[in-house]
């Protein structure tokens, strides 16, 4: 093809790449997600009995949600990956397992308000908030909470409010909760959030001292206000900082 010709087509060939550009990388991260939701699937039924059991739902929310979007930069072409990624400041997001795993645990209603506490990337809000009412999430680390804050409503995710504080001391102002999802582990647990959940909420928290002694558990709350808890599976999480224990 002669130089002219190139020259005539350049202003037309070049937009049309750019343009393909991105439809081929949502493509690329949408198949990527079809394949974490199939890995998710394969390791709930290597679970035994009903522990590890994952709502279908709950699948169906983490199949609309763009983790690629939520992870910093330069885990993103991790992002469908089944483990826990660093999202900076010694933080990660967790495994996409254990989300669907907590989530599901929570048993999400349409109507319901729920509080998380470990607000990181943002990725569990979002995954929540496609289940239910709203979500209040508080995360302790300012700049994880202003980022998650920015691309949660970037991305559109408007029944979700995140700020920055402690949330051992769960958040009164929107209390009670129907369920609440501790993405932190603690040491026991708080007694604050216990106070926070409706007669009849369950909260999912993971317990230990140490990071190698840490237990997946669910609370509920019964009708008369006191509460059983149930240990669910041995994990590993970051922990729960803050004060006034
Ligand atoms: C495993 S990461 C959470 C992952 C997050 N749910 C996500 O989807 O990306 C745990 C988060 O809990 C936060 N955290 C730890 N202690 C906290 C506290 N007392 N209050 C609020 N957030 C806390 C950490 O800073 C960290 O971002």
């Amino acid at each position: 093809m002669s130089a002219n010709v190139w020259r005539k087509l350049i202003p037309v060939v070049v937009p049309l790449l750019l343009a393909s550009a991105p439809a081929a990388a949502e493509t690329h991260f949408a198949a990527a997600r079809d394949d974490m939701i199939r890995t998710i699937e394969a390791i709930a039924r290597g679970v035994s009995g009903q522990s590890g059991a994952i709502d279908a739902a709950v699948l169906a929310a983490m199949r609309e949600v763009p983790r690629h979007e939520l992870v910093p930069a330069d885990v993103r072409d991790r992002a469908y990956v089944d483990s826990p990624l660093s999202i900076g400041f010694g933080q990660t997001i967790s495994q996409p397992y254990i989300v669907a795993l907590m989530t599901s645990l929570a048993k999400p209603g349409s109507d319901y308000v729920v509080l998380e506490v470990g607000t990181g990337s943002g990725y569990q809000a979002a995954v929540l908030s496609r289940l239910v009412a709203q979500v209040y999430s508080i995360e302790i680390v300012e700049p994880l909470a202003s980022r998650a804050a920015e691309r949660l409503k970037a991305l559109g995710y408007d029944n979700v409010t995140v700020r920055h504080g402690d949330g051992y001391q769960g958040w009164p102002e929107h209390a009670p909760f129907d369920a609440i999802v501790v993405t932190a582990a603690a040491d026991h647990i708080p007694a604050p959030l216990v106070e926070q959940l409706k007669p009849g909420g369950r909260m999912v928290i993971p317990v230990g001292a140490s990071s190698l002694a840490q237990n997946l558990m669910l609370v509920e709350k019964d009708r008369d206000g006191s509460h059983t808890r149930r240990t669910v599976l041995p994990v590993r999480f970051v922990p729960l900082v803050g004060g006034n224990r």
